[in-house]
């Protein structure tokens, strides 16, 4: 099992680390499906975990708090919306507040890319990032993998194409770190104007010029939504020119292995970046992976407390 005190990111996770996550992750899920007093631990009883969001999430809020839960801790949910950052305090000023009510570990989603790295340096508690700005969303990435794990029965050599918004993905950023890390092949699509200016910096990915050729031969595809939040301008002609050209739909997934899965990270836009009867498809993993994503986090709260 990992032994780092926060998680900030994928970059820094090591291998061994992240390996030891999905694999604890996977050994809850088989424990889970078992009766409901199964789902329910003692591990982290008397820990207080704080879910700390300054911007909207139902799946990662929720199955941090259902993973608290399930390992015996008090979870206690702060939305910035209707806490007094709207009275002008800072951010820095909130944490310090939390930990004085003795929060051992600070679940923080922030608009702002490196605002859990801030934090995690000036706090004692254990910092664990839910999302920030466009830089990385760790768990998220880490549900991936195992969701591709479970279904694949391994990492090492499958193809996953991610398409869509690359430029403004936090998703797409920490999926193309750890999976290669893990030995998988990333592909990224997406139009011109929603690519990074240099994805290789990234990580050692493939770069396809359409859709079609994202998908050829692939295991994954993993579509991405549009993140109108960060646009700041049209990049886009208009949705349905874009449905048309990055879509997924049948006539592309035909063109990936015959047994390739179908993944989106939620919220998903139905009709845009992915057919309403592909998502709700027996090749549809999507309500999988927000399954893996409860135990990898219950995985990462162990792992934070562990350490800290
Ligand atoms: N995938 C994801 O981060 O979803 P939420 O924004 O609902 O947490």
């Amino acid at each position: 099992m990992g032994t780092a005190r926060h998680l900030l990111g994928t970059d820094a996770l090591a291998v061994e680390d992240a390996t030891a996550l999905l694999d604890r992750a996977d050994a809850m899920l088989v424990t889970w499906a078992g009766s409901p007093e199964a789902r329910k631990g003692t591990l982290l009883r008397g820990r207080t975990v704080v879910n700390l969001f300054f911007e909207a999430s139902t799946r990662t809020r929720t199955s941090f708090e259902i993973a608290g839960k399930r390992l015996g801790a008090d979870v206690v949910n702060v939305s910035a919306a209707a806490s007094s950052v709207t009275k002008g305090e800072t951010l820095l000023d909130t944490v310090r507040n939390l930990e004085a009510m003795r929060a051992e570990v600070i679940i923080l989603r922030h608009p702002a890319s490196g605002a859990p790295s801030f934090v995690a340096a000036r706090t004692g508690a254990s910092v664990v990032n839910a999302g920030d700005g466009t830089h990385e969303h760790p768990t998220q990435a880490l549900l991936d993998a195992l969701t591709i794990r479970r279904k694949k029965g391994r990492l090492a050599g499958i193809v996953v194409a991610i398409c869509g918004d690359i430029l403004h993905s936090r998703v797409a950023r920490s999926n193309a770190i750890l999976l290669t890390k893990l030995g998988a092949t990333v592909r990224f699509c997406g139009p011109r104007t929603m690519m990074p200016r240099e994805p290789r910096a990234i990580a050692d990915v493939q770069l396809a010029r359409s859709l079609d050729e994202a998908a050829e031969g692939a295991d994954v595809l993993m579509m991405l939504r549009i993140q109108n939040e960060r646009l700041g301008g049209a990049m886009l002609s208009t949705t349905r020119e874009y449905s048309r050209t990055f879509g997924l739909n049948a006539r592309v997934l035909a063109r990936a292995k015959p047994d390739a899965i179908i993944m989106h990270p939620g919220p998903i836009n139905r009709g845009v970046e992915l057919d309403t009867m592909l998502a709700d498809s027996a090749r549809s993993v999507i309500l999988d992976q927000v399954e893996a994503g409860v135990a990898v986090r219950a995985a990462v709260l162990e792992m934070v407390t562990r350490a800290a």
